[in-house]
């Protein structure tokens, strides 16, 4: 099935939560399959921290033939998250006030404003209902928001691997990371590569809360007992780093950690229970058992406040990082969940 790119471009200003305006926006997203005449098989994909509108490169195997999300029934769409690096507006593009990149004065963005600039693109797009809207990591925390703001507009939610407020240890994670950025001698400089090696350092240590003990110790084990350096797992952490480099920049990393660590569905709504408490979609919640970033007692909390959810855990050595890895499994639980709950007719 053919994969097509599209610009959303928003001429107005955009006011953020800080109170600070975007002086419009434009929005990248990817859409795979077709609308059909009723319009209600559309599936919003929304990506995690460092991913990008094409959820085929990352995602794929939950949007192929015969998967949970078949292309020949579904029409998928996922955009390009504000403040990210793959042709949504970011700290990378220029300012249309001062004619140059925004770069550390990009404004702060949280999951509601995100999540607000996704539905400007729905609405746009006419599209009046989502099927389903799925995500993991960021991308979950962007899901709870939005199935709070438009109750209305989603029959399915399926939230994974995320939480109703980022944690202090979540946000722990982000500023050690943010830390590394900052001990970049070129960070303060004003161009894309500034920071650079302090993002190899950042991923290298988000790598860590994306894995587990266990992740490590089937993957990375040596083989012998005569190693005194050069450990698997300190070229695997070298690897993730400058994997990342070439794809990604210090900027983005940074701004899009404080998207996550302002992550709070409570805000402004009294409390995050009451405000999942609005949710209307029918919603299953994954969690993935070694999952030490977003542990499952935070899917659990979202089970118990959001009405008629379902919570089901994933056993996966790969902590967080399952939600991009078990795919086998996830398959089978929508599917399971489509049946039960949802058909393209009823
Ligand atoms: N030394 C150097 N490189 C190594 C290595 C080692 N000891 N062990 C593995 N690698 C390389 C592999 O060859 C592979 O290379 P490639 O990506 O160029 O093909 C790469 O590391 C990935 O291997 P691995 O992580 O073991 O694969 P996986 O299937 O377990 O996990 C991902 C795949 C994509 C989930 C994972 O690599 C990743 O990027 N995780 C982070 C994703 C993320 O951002 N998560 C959080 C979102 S908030």
């Amino acid at each position: 099935m053919e994969k097509k790119d599209h610009v959303f471009d928003f001429q107005h200003d955009f006011e953020l939560e800080s109170g600070e305006k975007l002086p419009g926006f434009r929005l990248h997203y990817t859409t795979v399959g077709t609308l059909n005449a009723a319009r209600s098989n559309v599936v919003w994909v929304c990506h995690a921290l460092t991913g990008s509108s094409d959820f085929t490169s990352w995602w794929n195997e939950l949007f192929t033939s015969g998967s949970a999300f078949d292309p020949g029934e579904f029409f998928i769409i996922s955009a390009n998250m504000l403040g990210g690096c793959y042709g949504s507006t970011g700290p990378l593009s220029v300012n249309p006030g001062t004619q140059t990149p925004y770069y550390h004065n990009f404004p702060l963005i949280t999951t509601r404003d995100s999540v607000r600039a996704f539905d400007l693109l729905r609405q746009s797009l006419n599209l009046q209902e989502v099927h389903t809207l799925i995500g993991g990591s960021l991308g979950g925390q962007q899901v709870l928001e939005w199935a709070i703001l438009q109750p209305q507009v989603f029959r399915a939610i399926v939230p994974i691997a995320c939480n109703a407020k980022h944690s202090p240890w979540g946000i722990a994670w982000n500023e050690a990371q943010r830390m590394a950025i900052e001990a970049d001698a070129t960070w303060n400089e004003d161009r894309p590569d500034a920071g650079l090696d302090g993002l190899r350092a950042a991923r290298a240590i988000g790598m860590i809360s994306y894995r587990h003990y266990d992740t490590y110790g089937a993957t990375q084990k040596e083989t012998g007992n005569d190693k005194h350096d050069d450990f698997r797992a300190s070229s695997y952490q070298r690897y993730q780093g400058q994997k990342l480099a070439n794809r990604f920049n210090a900027f983005t990393y940074y701004a899009l950690s404080k998207t996550m660590d302002s992550h709070n569905v409570g805000r402004g709504r009294s409390s995050a229970e009451r405000a999942l408490a609005l949710i209307r979609a029918k919603t299953l919640v994954v969690s993935i058992a070694s999952d030490i970033l977003f542990p499952p007692s935070e899917q659990e909390f979202l089970g118990q406040h959001i009405p008629g959810a379902r919570v089901v855990t994933i056993d996966s050595i790969y902590g967080h990082d399952g939600f991009l890895v078990e795919f086998n499994t996830l398959n089978r639980l929508i599917k399971q969940f489509n049946n039960n709950e949802l058909s393209l007719a009823s």
